[in-house]
């Protein structure tokens, strides 16, 4: 099926917008992207920010009827961390990572509408860091990973080139076939396999990849636990 590419030079989040066009019964598939955004969403609640350096910000939104929606952002992280480099590792659930810090982020949000299902799959990719801070300036606690770190050249349209169209063939692959296609893809850039982990639940034990639908496996004092939501955090001890 045929989509939209539609680019913005600023809205306040492409998911958002994309979402305020479903209820308002648009829901023709369309990959929307925004030069700028000014209220950038995260996962959890958190805000996505960046005006601090290039990046790219877009969202795939389209009807989908996957039989387990399970796996999904673990998919298109797969897909779109291939499209651009063999050195790009994944973060359980959907982070792209790079050299233990975070080059982009996934945002899945669904809605219902009578019978349709609605997605949308909002990805942030921080490209170049801005111009050099001045000396003495404090530094995030947390300084993101940039895309050019890997890839010299590369600007945010050319980003948008690889990564579009392995956003929309993973999309339709994962309808078709669920997550079957994609662990073995998911566990080759797998960043936490064999480290110890810390749940957000307080218990810790060592991360040894994602099973067959997309739960990360953690072998914890309770034996080897299948971690399934997105609401659990995970972070290397
Ligand atoms: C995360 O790391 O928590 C997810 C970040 C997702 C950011 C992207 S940028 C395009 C789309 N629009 C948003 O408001 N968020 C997603």
């Amino acid at each position: 099926a045929g989509f939209t590419v539609e680019i913005l030079p600023e809205i306040d989040s492409t998911n958002t917008e994309l979402m305020r066009r479903a209820r308002a019964g648009r829901l023709e598939p369309v990959l929307l992207v925004a030069e700028r955004q000014t209220a950038g969403r995260g996962r959890l609640g958190r805000a996505w920010q960046s005006a601090a350096g290039d990046s790219l910000t877009f969202s795939l939104g389209l009807p989908l009827a996957p039989r387990d929606w399970s796996g999904l952002s673990l998919a298109v992280g797969a897909a779109v961390a291939e499209s651009l480099h063999p050195d790009i590792g994944l973060k359980w659930p959907n982070d792209l990572w790079l050299r233990d810090r975070k080059l982009a982020g996934i945002l899945i949000e669904t809605a219902s509408f009578g019978e349709q299902r609605y997605a949308v799959i909002g990805i942030g990719t921080n490209i170049a860091p801005p111009a050099p801070l001045p000396a003495g300036a404090a530094l995030p606690a947390t300084p993101p990973a940039w895309l050019r770190e890997l890839l010299p050249a590369i600007d945010a349209p050319q980003a948008l080139l690889r990564m579009a169209p392995a956003l929309v063939q993973a999309v339709q692959a994962f309808e078709a076939l669920g997550f079957a296609p994609f662990q073995a893809r998911f566990n080759a850039r797998d960043v936490l396999r064999d480290r110890a982990v810390t749940l957000s639940d307080g218990s810790s034990g060592t991360a040894h990849g994602v099973g067959e639908s997309g739960a990360l496996l953690v072998h914890t004092a309770q034996g080897m636990m299948p971690i399934t939501s997105s609401e659990v955090s995970v972070r290397p001890v």
